[in-house]
C-alpha cells in the first residue's frame, strides 16, 4: 500500500519507510504524485495539526495520506517548544539554531527532564482514520552531542543509553524513538484495518 506524507522532510520520510516497509507500506513524497500542499499548522495539539495535515494531502491527492506532527517538550519550559518545536526562535533558525537557542533557554539549576512526542494520522478517501502517538522521555544535554538524525536530535541525551538521539544509529533511535513508537502502534492498527476490509 502507498500513503502519501505531507511533508517536504526526507528525513522524517526516511524514519517512516525504515519502520514501516516491514508492513508492506511505501510511503513516498507529495512531490512524487505532484502535490505540493502547504499546511498551517494552526491547531492547539500533536493531534489537530497531524490530522489538519493529513486532510489537506488527502483532499489535494485523492490518495490514502499519511502526517507526522512531532515535537519536543521540556519540563522546565512548560512544554515548550511543543507544537511549535519546527518554529521555535522564528523563521530565520536552522535546527543548528533552535537546539542553541533551546540550550541557552534552560533555567540554571532546574532539572532537564524532556519528552519526544510524534502523533501520526492517515485519512483514507472513505473518510476512515487511523492515528497512533508515540512518546520518548529523555534530558536535554547540556552540550549538542553526535551527528546522526536531525532537529533536537544532538540535544535529547537518554539516560538508560547515556547517549544523545544523534549518537544513535538509525536502527538504534527507531526502537525507543516517540516516532518509532508511533509508527509501530500505528502499523498495527493498519493491519488489523486493512483486514477488516478484506
Ligand atoms: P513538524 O514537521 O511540524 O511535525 O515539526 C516537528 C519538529 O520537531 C521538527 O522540525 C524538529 O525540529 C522536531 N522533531 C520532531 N521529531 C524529531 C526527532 O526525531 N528528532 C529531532 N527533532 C525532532
Amino acid at each position: 500500500m502507498k500513503l502519501v506524507l505531507a511533508s517536504r522532510n526526507e528525513k522524517k520520510l526516511k524514519e517512516m519507510n525504515e519502520i514501516l516497509s516491514g508492513m508492506g507500506v511505501e510511503v513516498c513524497l507529495q512531490s512524487e504524485v505532484g502535490a505540493a500542499v502547504e499546511v498551517e499548522e494552526t491547531g492547539n495539539t500533536f493531534e489537530e495539526n497531524s490530522l489538519l495535515k493529513a486532510k489537506a494531502v488527502l483532499q489535494a491527492t485523492g490518495l490514502p495520506a499519511i502526517a507526522d506532527d512531532s515535537g519536543l517538550c521540556v519540563e522546565a519550559l512548560n512544554g515548550a517548544p511543543g507544537i511549535y518545536s519546527a518554529r521555535y526562535g522564528g523563521e530565520g533558525l536552522d535546527d543548528a539554531g533552535r537546539y542553541r537557542l533551546l540550550l541557552a533557554n534552560m533555567p540554571k539549576g532546574q532539572a532537564r527532564a524532556a519528552k519526544f512526542v510524534s502523533v501520526i494520522t492517515c485519512c483514507f478517501p472513505n473518510g476512515d482514520v487511523l492515528t497512533a502517538r508515540g512518546e520518548c522521555p529523555g534530558t536535554i544535554a547540556f552540550a549538542p552531542m553526535g551527528e546522526e538524525g536531525f532537529g533536537y536530535d544532538p540535544v535529547f541525551f537518554l539516560p538508560n543509553l547515556k547517549k544523545t538521539f544523534a549518537q544513535l544509529s538509525p536502527d538504534e533511535k527507531n526502537a525507543v524513538s516517540h516516532r518509532g513508537k508511533a509508527l509501530a502502534d500505528f502499523g498495527e492498527k493498519l493491519r488489523l484495518y486493512l483486514k477488516m476490509a478484506r
